[in-house]
This record gives C-alpha cells, sequence and structure tokens, in this order.
C-alpha cells in the first residue's frame, strides 16, 4: 500500500513519519517548497520531542519522501489530508481554504478507487461537501473522515498508539483500505470506531469542547476560589479522585492556548449557528470567556503588586509556548499576558526554552534573553507562564541573589509553593489565596 499525507505541518509531518514506519511507502506533499526542502534532509521545521529523528529514519530508508507535485502521489491507495483550518480574521468560523485546494489538487491525480481521507479539524459537513466536490471534479476515489487526536509535545506517541482510532466511511470497501492502513496499530488493541461522515467530524470538536470545558470548568473554580480564600489545586485533587470526574485536565492556570482548543470551540459555535442549533452550544461562548479571564486575573495580580503602575518596572516572563514541550505559539495564554503588560509600559524580559524565536516573529516588542538567569535578573515580580520542566526545577535560593524582589506568581499552579516560600519568596498562584 502506498500513502500520500497532503501538508506537512505539525499533523501532516507526524502522520507522514508515523506511517512510514509503519512500513509503508509514503509521499509527503506541501505546497511549500522551503518545508519540502528541509523535510527531505529530514529535519523538522518546528520542535516536537522524537519526532526528527523518526524522521530522520524513514527518509533514510527510502520508504518517506517528499514533493511539492500532487502528481507525485498518482500510484496512492490513500490520500491523508493534514492541513490546516485556522480561524477566519473576521469570524469565529474555520477556514477551509486549505482543505478545498488540497481536494482540488490531489482531485485530478488521485487513481480510481483510491481514498481521500480528511485528517484535518472541519466543521460538520464539510466531508459530505468534498464529497460531492470529488465527484463533480470528475474523480473516481472516494472519501472519508478520520479524524487526529494528537497532542502537540506527544505527537509521535499519540500518532503511533492512539487511544481510539474513528474513520468516517460510506462504504465497507473504505472501510477495509483504512484498516489495512492502521492494521499495525489494530493489532496492538486500539479501539475501532466507524461511524459515518458527519459523526466522525463531530467526534473531533466534541472531543475538544470536552477538553476546553474541564480546564474552564477548574479555572471558573479557581476564580470563586479566589473569592473565598479556597485552594484551587486541593479542590482539583479532591475532585479528581472521583473517576466519574477524572483528575487530568484540571489543572487550574492561565488557560487554553495552541491552534487547536480555542478555535475549535469557536468553529463549532459559528457551525452551530448556521444549523440553526446556536443554543446548543451556547456555553461554549462562557468556555471560552473563562478562559480569557484567566489571563486578565493574572494582569490584574502583577498590576495589584505593583500598585496599578506598570510604567517601566521589569518583570520576568517564564515561558513563551502556548504549553511546555513544543515551540508553538499560536494563541498562548503566555505571550498575550507578556504583550499585555508591555503594552502597559512594563520592561518585559522573556525566556522559552524553544519558542523564543516564534515568539519573537509574533510579538517583537518584547526583551527575549536566552537564559532563566538572565530573565530573573533585576525583575521585581516573575511571572510563571509555561509549566517547563527547566522553570519547575530552578532553585529558589539561588534565584532570589538574581531578582531584585522576591515575588513570583505562578500562573500554572505547578510550582512547589513550599520550597519557594522556604527560600523567602512572596509566592501567588492563580485560585490560591496567599498565605
Ligand atoms: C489539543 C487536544 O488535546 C488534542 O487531542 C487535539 O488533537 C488538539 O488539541 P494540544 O493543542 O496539543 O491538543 O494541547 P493540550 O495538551 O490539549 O493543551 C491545550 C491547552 O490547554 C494548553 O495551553 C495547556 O496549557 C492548557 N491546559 C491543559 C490547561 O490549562 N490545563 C489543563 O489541565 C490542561
Amino acid at each position: 500500500m502506498k500513502l500520500s499525507v497532503i501538508g506537512t505541518g505539525y499533523l501532516g509531518a507526524t502522520h507522514a513519519a508515523a506511517m512510514s514506519s509503519l512500513g509503508f511507502e509514503v509521499i509527503g506533499i506541501d505546497v511549500d517548497p522551503k518545508k519540502i526542502e528541509l523535510l527531505r534532509d529530514g529535519k523538522v521545521p518546528f520542535f516536537e520531542p522524537g519526532l526528527e529523528e523518526l524522521l530522520l529514519q524513514e527518509v533514510k530508508s527510502g520508504r518517506l519522501k517528499f514533493s511539492t507535485d500532487f502528481a507525485d502521489a498518482k500510484d496512492c491507495d490513500i490520500h491523508f489530508i493534514c492541513v490546516g483550518t485556522p480561524q477566519q480574521p473576521n469570524s469565529l468560523a474555520a477556514d477551509l481554504k486549505y482543505v478545498d485546494a488540497a481536494v482540488d489538487a490531489i482531485a485530478p491525480h488521485a487513481k480510481s478507487g483510491s481514498l481521500v481521507v480528511g485528517k484535518s479539524t472541519v466543521p460538520v459537513g464539510t466531508a459530505a461537501r468534498l464529497a460531492k466536490r470529488l465527484a463533480e471534479l470528475g474523480s473516481l476515489a472516494e472519501l472519508a473522515w478520520n479524524p487526529e487526536f494528537l497532542r502537540e509535545g506527544f505527537a509521535v506517541e499519540d500518532t503511533l498508539r492512539p487511544n481510539r482510532l474513528v474513520v468516517g466511511v460510506t462504504s465497507d470497501r473504505a472501510e477495509e483500505l483504512l484498516k489495512v492502513a492502521y492494521k499495525p496499530l489494530l493489532d496492538n488493541a486500539v479501539p475501532w470506531i466507524r461511524a459515518d461522515l458527519p459523526t466522525a467530524e463531530l467526534v473531533k470538536v466534541a472531543a475538544n469542547s470536552f477538553l476546553a470545558t474541564k480546564i474552564s470548568f477548574i479555572n471558573a473554580m479557581a476564580e470563586i476560589c479566589e473569592a473565598t480564600g479556597g485552594d484551587v489545586t486541593v479542590l482539583a485533587k479532591a475532585i479528581g479522585y472521583d473517576p466519574r470526574i477524572g483528575s487530568r485536565f484540571l489543572q487550574a492556570g492561565i488557560g487554553f492556548g495552541g491552534g487547536c482548543l480555542p478555535k475549535d470551540i469557536r468553529a463549532f459555535m459559528a457551525r452551530s449557528e448556521e444549523l440553526g442549533a446556536k443554543q446548543s452550544l451556547e456555553f461554549l461562548r462562557e468556555i471560552d470567556s473563562i478562559n480569557l479571564r484567566a489571563r486578565q486575573r493574572m494582569i490584574d495580580l502583577v498590576r495589584l503588586d505593583l500598585d496599578e503602575d506598570l510604567k517601566g518596572r521589569k518583570i520576568a516572563v517564564l515561558g513563551a509556548a502556548f504549553k511546555p514541550d513544543s515551540d508553538d505559539v499560536r494563541d498562548s495564554p503566555a505571550l498575550d499576558i507578556a504583550d499585555q503588560i508591555s503594552q502597559a509600559g512594563a520592561s518585559v524580559s522573556v525566556f522559552d526554552p524553544k519558542a523564543n524565536a516564534n515568539a519573537k516573529i509574533r510579538f517583537p516588542n518584547l526583551n527575549y534573553v536566552d537564559s532563566i538567569d538572565s530573565c530573573l535578573s533585576g525583575a521585581e515580580i516573575v511571572l510563571h507562564l509555561t509549566e517547563w520542566k527547566e522553570f519547575r526545577t530552578i532553585d529558589p535560593t539561588k534565584a532570589k541573589t538574581l531578582v531584585s524582589r522576591a515575588n513570583i506568581i505562578d500562573g500554572r499552579n505547578a510550582l512547589d509553593r513550599e520550597l519557594w516560600e522556604r527560600a523567602g519568596w512572596h509566592f501567588r498562584a492563580l485560585g490560591r489565596s496567599t498565605r
């Protein structure tokens, strides 16, 4: 079986390398010649743990190739569409131009009986529309949907050992072809769910909406803890022991960001409105507001600490990526906060182990430094905004010698409060009262 992967970003590059590692011949296609050049050399244009090693191994094996020419995919049995579906600039809806362009570009080359399989996150109804489009273009390929649930930072692991495989198909043949492609995973007892096209599309946005809801729920509890003197970390631990609730994704802090959760819940709301079911997802509007409010609460704490006067104040920001083990700064809560306090006149130093370069492109106004020590140097207040391991292992006693005031706010509830307080720091965190 030969496979093509169209779009070689986080999702596509990982999927291409992973499918090649399962023994298939894979061609990765992208319209960006620079990206293709890098990938051909076994280099990943972003940071994702373990991916570069896998990619290099697969390129060297000769099974994995890359091209900018869709005609190079003509012999493939399955074409996986892995392009982005970002939020439209002036609306909540997803921009489908890359998905549409990918289908139009592969249609003339996809051989009769091959499968075009969408993996991108799309508004429900897109797959049916694209199936029609393929037919209109005279293609004899069949359309299926196979949503991807990988997390950045765990992309390789999640692709090779997913907790389920969901396929939206309109024929037994399409399901059988996908079963051949995923046989090695199915042999490892990965659950297989066959669905129709709309259900497969919905599974993805429903899963992301649930995750976003869980995070905003605990952040709403953090607000209540702040109003009552409670401690959200203890509360999360206590409710998490109930297996019906579960302890994961109950980490209160500055909230969710990245290229998926925020735009997916917004696109889901926009789609529900088009479908005349606006009310069903009205709660997601509140989930989004709670999430954005967490960033504001962090800024309010900084203002409070600095007597409302941010002008010229030296602030250290630890973290720029939207989460650790990633260099992705799309909709990063950390950078949003850093930018807002900088706009208010503070002098902000930012350090992220991997995301400084990407952050600088988006927010050139901030002062990026290349070590924790230079970030802390002379700071009046330290903000811990992305929970990298490097930050969790900082020695607070040594750190105290670098700052001008030993004052820290943990925006991720990930630092050891006792340790910092014992070293003489004034320690605060979202959802936890000050002692
Ligand atoms: C998410 C989904 O998890 C994944 O299944 C989907 O395929 C893509 O979207 P990802 O964007 O990589 O993955 O990040 P995720 O690990 O879900 O974290 C999202 C955001 O939520 C991050 O900003 C993270 O810091 C935040 N988060 C997560 C919390 O604030 N608290 C938590 O308890 C968990």
